[in-house]
Parts: structure tokens; C-alpha cells; sequence
């Protein structure tokens, strides 16, 4: 798909279609009433027939209208004008890609951008029609037998501007938009394959693909031996019960200047968590293949930054491997060496993602980074905390915490700060090691980010617990390739801070 920004506040633009928007209480949007005159009040008399009535979402597709310079015009609903935000934004969109796949339409002008919208400038709203669309169009990479239903026609997508100086910002707004659906793209793609295909091993070929596109990216791939070598006993013995082979996969991501810190960000990359000898009930065990969610956002966030030639410096840490049940696997009540030297009494060996997590934490200290983020899908508590609407976010550092907070209101990808420290960590208490992998049920989500906090001592770290943001069960069973927009904002903003 090819977006471009262009100007025309009149919509004179010749196109397969034009898409404008109509406000439910009686207003035109700013193109709607151009087009209305072009057409000879055609719209304002659809309103008053009743045949357009303008909610939230609504579509109405004029075909070959007398008058207009598109061959078609598709009415957006865009609700009542003082209710018009974001979110309200974003949904007409989604009815835009919706009702023009619909059509026969090989390019569309999409005039919405024009229209304001509270706490959107015109990079933002350029930016979000990109997202949509390439949200939209994404189509899991399923193994179905029966023929693939044709690619909608539409290839190239025209946002309007008013001015030269919005034509800039546009095109910048639809840069950032396309990189992140690329970016999503891949993370949905690597969450949704079945786990007999992304294992472990193909983690980490994947990555390495990622280094042949970009020649800012190298990617490292540890096998078993290379992560025992660098002594990470929790880690190790996550993957101990299974026959697929662990990776420790390293990209990294040089934009930034040449000694400048690193921002380090870690994936949890469980590629099938059955929950070991602490097995889990068969109901929902299928969910469990996307456990490697985080490593698959944090490898969609790299292609999205090196997509975008950001100047920062990025090193990506997926640690990954299954977590199942077998004569040499884990045992509750063993006792593990992390690769900090600290010891771990592993009561449930369900709460794996700590454990692999924890010495991926200790490795990243090597790039001496200006800050560490970990994403996982780290906890059942986390969703019945926040449901699917918020990532968790916990962190010992005030500043990287409201950035990361502010990117995610920016990103529509939001996070909402829980707590973490010594309450919690006094909840991990063992008698026979420094620390215990679980803490009980009270505020699960906090405690095993608090055991993760132990391994950041010094450093600026933050933790995104994804368990009920990064996919979806139920009829839209699918990974939502969250957060890679929050992350990517939060990257694009520390480009321009340095
Ligand atoms: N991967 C799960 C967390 C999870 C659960 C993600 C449901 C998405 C949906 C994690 O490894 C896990 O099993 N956590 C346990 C921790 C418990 C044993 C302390 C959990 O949340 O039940
Ligand atoms: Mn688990
Ligand atoms: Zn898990």
C-alpha cells in the first residue's frame, strides 16, 4: 500500500474515491461540504430524507455522483462534533477501510485528516489512517486449505491536508504510520504461528532475517551451550523438560551516535508455556502459545525503528524456549543459580517468564544501557487487574515510567502504572534460597514484577506486563501486536530528545 499526503482542503482530487465525513447533528465536515456543493446539495438532502443519518461509523458508498472529481464519494458518520475524539477518530476510520474494500476502488482520497480532533495534531491523524489501514488489511498467516479470498483492489491512499506546511507533517504522520504497521505486522505474525512452527529455533531465524534486511540491525543467535557459558541457571532450567532447543537472541540496532547508551528491550519468548510440572488445565492451554508475545513485540518494534532510520541506539534480548513437563524437567522445590549469582527456590514452575526474564535482565547490564524495558505476557493477575484494555507498567524509575505512560496515551496503546518494591518482594520469601518464584495469589502482577525489579538493581527499568493486552481469545482470537506502537512512540521520542 502506498500513502501519500496531498493538498486539497476542496476535494478536487480526481480518485477511484473520495472519503469525507459527516457530523451526526446536522454539520458537514469540512470536505463534506465541498463536495456537497459539487453535488448540488445531494448530501444535505440525503440528511433530510432520513437515508444518512451520520452516527459514529456509518457509511454510505454515492457511486458515479454528477459533479464530483472522484468517479466515487463514501459518506463517513462521524457522530455528534462535541463527542468527536480520538477514539471517535479512529473508529471512522476503521469504517473507511472497511467500506472501501468493499468497493472496486484501486485508490482512495481520504479527506477525514482534515477535521480536528482534541489532542491530535495533523502528524497524528495522518499517522492513525496508516495504522488503521494496515491493521485492517492484516490477515493472520493461517493454514486454511479453501482458496484465499482476493486482496482488495485499493493500492494507493491519498490523506488531504490543507496546507504545505500539513502536507510536511502528513507525510511524516503516514511514515511512522506505515513502519508501525510493519512493525505490528510482524509481531502478530510471529504470535499467531502455531507453536510446532515458531519455536525457538525459528525465533531466532527470524531474526536473523531481520539483520539481512537492515544493515543497521545484527542479530545474535545462543544455542544451549552459548547461554550455560553465560551461567544462566534460571533460564536453563525453564527449558530443561523440553526437546526443542532454547535461543538467547541478541539484535542489535545502531542509529544513534557511536558511544551513545543503548535502550535495551526484552522479550519474554516462551514459545509454548504448558506450565511444566505445575501443568496448567487443558481449557485454555492453546492460548499459551502466544507466552512469546513480548519477544515477538520487541522484534516488531525493531523492524518498525530500523524501518524509520530512528537515531538511537537499540539492543533487543529475546530469551526463548517452551516451558513443558518431562523426566528431566524442573521440579517445584529445585533450586537454580541465576546467572546474577542470586538463587532461586522455583516453588511453581508455571511462573516460568520471571525465570528466563531475570537473566535476560542481569545479560543487558553488558550494553550498559540507558534504560531496560521487559515485555511480557507475565501474569493471569494482570488481567483480572486490568482486562484487556491496559498493559500493566511497573518500574523503579519515575521519569522512564511517565515516559512510557504518555507514549502509550499518544499511541492509543495505553499502560497503566501498578505498583512494585519491597511490600511485594517480602511476599517471595523462601526458606532455602534468596528468593522464591511466587509470592501467592494477592497481587500477582506485582509480585512477580517485584521479583524482576531484584535483577534491576541500578538500572532504569520498566516492565510491561502484556498478558491481556497482546492478544485476544474469544471469536477474535489473535495476537493485537501490542505494544509495539507504545514502544515505538516512546523510541521516537527519545530520537528527538537527544
Ligand atoms: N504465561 C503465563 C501468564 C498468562 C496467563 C498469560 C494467562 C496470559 C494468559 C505465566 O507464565 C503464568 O503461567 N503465570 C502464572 C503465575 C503463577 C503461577 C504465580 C499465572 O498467572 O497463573
Ligand atoms: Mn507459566
Ligand atoms: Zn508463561
Amino acid at each position: 500500500m502506498e500513502f501519500k499526503a496531498i493538498i486539497d482542503a476542496k476535494a478536487r482530487t480526481q480518485a477511484a474515491c473520495a472519503v469525507v465525513g459527516v457530523y451526526e447533528d446536522g454539520e458537514l465536515g469540512i470536505a463534506a461540504r465541498r463536495v456537497d456543493a459539487q453535488l448540488n446539495g445531494m448530501i444535505g438532502k440525503l440528511r433530510g430524507d432520513g437515508d444518512f443519518s451520520a452516527k459514529l461509523g456509518d457509511v454510505l458508498l454515492l457511486p458515479a455522483p454528477a459533479g464530483a472529481a472522484a468517479a466515487r464519494v463514501l459518506l463517513i458518520g462521524l457522530g455528534t462534533h462535541a463527542a468527536f475524539g480520538r477514539k471517535q477518530y479512529r473508529k471512522a476510520l476503521q469504517s473507511t477501510v472497511h467500506a472501501l474494500g468493499k468497493t472496486g476502488a484501486d485508490d482512495a482520497t481520504v479527506y477525514l485528516a482534515l477535521e480536528q480532533v482534541a489532542d491530535l495534531d495533523v502528524q497524528y491523524r495522518a499517522r492513525a489512517v496508516a495504522e488503521v489501514f494496515c491493521a485492517q488489511m492484516y490477515k493472520i498467516p493461517d493454514l486454511k486449505t479453501a482458496a484465499k479470498p482476493k486482496a482488495p483492489r485499493l493500492s494507493s491512499l491519498s490523506v488531504a491536508v490543507a496546507d504545505a506546511r500539513g502536507s510536511k507533517a502528513a507525510t511524516e504522520g503516514l511514515r511512522i504510520g506505515a513502519a508501525l504497521g510493519l512493525g505490528t505486522s510482524l509481531s502478530r505474525d510471529l504470535a499467531n504461528l502455531p507453536p510446532n512452527v515458531c519455536t525457538p529455533t525459528y525465533l531466532g531465524t527470524r531474526a536473523q532475517a531481520l539483520a539481512k534486511d537492515f544493515p543497521s540491525i545484527k542479530t545474535k543467535v545462543l544455542d544451549a551451550s552459548g547461554i550455560k557459558a553465560l551461567k544462566m541457571g534460571a533460564f536453563l532450567a525453564v527449558t530443561q523438560g523440553s526437546d526443542q532447543p532454547p535461543r538467547l537472541i541478541v539484535c542489535e540496532y545502531s542509529g544513534g551516535k557511536k558511544n551513545a547508551a543503548p535502550i535495551c528491550l526484552i522479550g519474554k519468548g516462551i514459545t509454548f508455556d504448558s506450565g511444566g510440572i505445575s501443568l496448567k488445565d487443558p481449557p485454555a492451554m492453546d492460548e499459551m502459545k502466544f507466552d512469546m508475545s513480548g519477544g515477538a513485540a520487541v522484534l516488531g518494534t525493531l523492524r518498525a525503528v530500523a524501518e524509520l532510520k530512528l537515531r538511537i541506539n537499540l539492543v533487543v534480548i529475546v530469551p526463548t524456549c517452551e516451558n513443558m513437563p518431562s523426566g528431566g524437567a524442573v521440579k517445584p522445590a529445585d533450586i537454580v543459580t541465576t546467572m546474577s549469582g542470586q538463587t532461586v527456590e522455583i516453588l511453581n514452575t508455571d511462573a516460568e517468564g520471571r525465570l528466563i526474564l531475570c537473566d535476560a535482565i542481569t545479560f543487558s547490564r553488558r550494553f550498559k544501557p540507558a534504560a531496560v524495558i521487559d515485555v511480557a505476557t507475565l501474569t493471569g493477575a494482570c488481567i483480572v487487574a486490568l482486562g484487556n484494555h491496559f498493559s500493566g507498567l511497573m518500574s523503579n524509575h519515575e521519569p522512564l515510567a511517565n515516559d512510557l505512560a504518555a507514549a502509550g496515551i499518544r499511541a492509543d496503546d495505553r499502560a497503566w502504572r501498578m505498583p512494585v518494591g519491597e511490600e511485594y518482594v517480602d511476599q517471595l520469601k523462601s526458606n532455602f534460597a534468596d528468593i522464591a518464584n511466587v509470592g501467592g495469589r494477592e497481587g500477582g502482577a506485582c509480585t512477580a514484577a517485584s521479583f524482576l525489579g531484584k535483577f534491576a538493581k541500578d538500572l532504569h527499568w520498566a516492565h510491561l506486563d502484556v498478558a491481556g493486552t497482546a492478544w485476544l481469545g474469544g471469536a477474535q482470537k489473535g495476537s493485537t501486536g501490542r505494544p509495539v506502537p507504545l514502544l515505538v512512540d516512546f523510541l521516537i521520542h527519545c530520537a528527538r530528545a537527544t
